[in-house]
């Protein structure tokens, strides 16, 4: 091997940290946008239903005290503004829009989960 041939390699071998620090970066990117959109699991919507006790009074697919989680999701289906209106609703508390029941009350669901538990009960249709 020549000297220029040595130098040649010396420069790719400088070089690899950047490139694989460089795809790495772009792959975390990919992952975060992959998480953003993936839908969440029903045990994991359905874990947050229970530690808030929404499960006393909705089912996923069953009307009991409050109508069934499903019939929510088609209800709201075609309102792009459901996710933020509904999460108003399950803080503030929620009467007289499905008819006879006794309407729901206020609760104090932390920011974070209240967005998780409002974008699973939409995906359920
Ligand atoms: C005490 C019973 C009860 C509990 C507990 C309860 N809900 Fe409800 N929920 C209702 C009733 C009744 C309605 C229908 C209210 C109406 O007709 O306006 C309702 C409606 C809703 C709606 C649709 C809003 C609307 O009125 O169109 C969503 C979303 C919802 N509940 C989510 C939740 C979540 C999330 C929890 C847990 C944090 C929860 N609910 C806890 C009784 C309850």
């Amino acid at each position: 091997m020549n000297t220029t041939g040595a130098a040649k390699w010396m420069s790719l071998l400088l070089a690899l940290p950047a490139m694989a620090a460089a795809m790495l970066s772009t792959m975390a990117v990919m992952s975060t946008a992959a998480w953003a959109d993936e839908p969440i699991p029903y045990a994991q919507g359905n874990a947050l239903m229970v530690r808030y006790k929404c499960d006393s009074c909705h089912d996923a697919y069953s009307t009991l005290k409050a109508p069934s989680l499903n019939a929510i999701a088609r209800k709201y289906a075609t309102d792009p503004t459901a996710q933020g209106e509904l999460e108003t609703m399950v803080v503030n508390g929620s009467s007289g829009v499905w008819g006879t029941n006794s309407g729901m009350p206020p609760s104090d669901v932390p920011a974070a989960d209240l967005h998780e538990l409002v974008e699973w009960i939409l995906s359920l249709r």
